[in-house]
């Protein structure tokens, strides 16, 4: 129980360093780029995506594949396929994660498989998921 609030308050932390991060990169560069930068923490996310396979079905840049698109996931509204709908913050991103297939979104047809993701794996995937708006 505790080290899931540990993981939850390194999650926001880490969040609230990645947005602050691209804050001051789109401070920066301009607004004409249709490219994301990603800050190195969201760099680092998108890394381990494609090193444990997840990309193959998400997307390499998270436009999803046989798996749901990651861009805009991160706090939308996702229905379920039980008709319900839950909002996608870390909670839910992590669970979907963590276990897949233990909710089950509305017309998905493919299957996640598990993986062997550690905790702090788990949380710099969502940093990079949570980059793509
Ligand atoms: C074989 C294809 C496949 C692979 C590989 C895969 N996924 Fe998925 N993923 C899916 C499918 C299909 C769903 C939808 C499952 C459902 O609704 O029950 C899903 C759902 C998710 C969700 C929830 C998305 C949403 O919109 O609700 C997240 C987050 C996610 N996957 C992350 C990952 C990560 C991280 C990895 C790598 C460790 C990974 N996936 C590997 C197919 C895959």
């Amino acid at each position: 129980m505790s080290s899931k609030f540990r993981l939850i308050n390194f999650l926001s932390t880490s969040v609230l360093l990645a947005s602050v991060g691209l804050f001051l990169v789109s401070c920066s560069s301009g607004s004409s780029s249709s490219s994301i930068a990603l800050s190195v923490e969201a760099q680092a996310g998108q890394k381990l995506s494609s090193a444990s396979g997840c990309a193959s079905c998400h997307g390499s840049n998270g436009e999803g594949r046989v798996g749901p698109k990651w861009i805009g996931l991160a706090d939308s509204q996702v229905t379920m396929s039980d008709g319900t709908t839950v909002i996608a913050d870390d909670a839910y991103l992590y669970t979907s994660i963590h276990e897949p297939n233990a909710m089950r979104r509305k017309g998905s047809v493919g299957q996640m498989p598990s993986n062997q993701l550690t905790d702090e794996e788990i949380a710099s995937i969502i940093v990079y998921i949570r980059a793509l708006k």
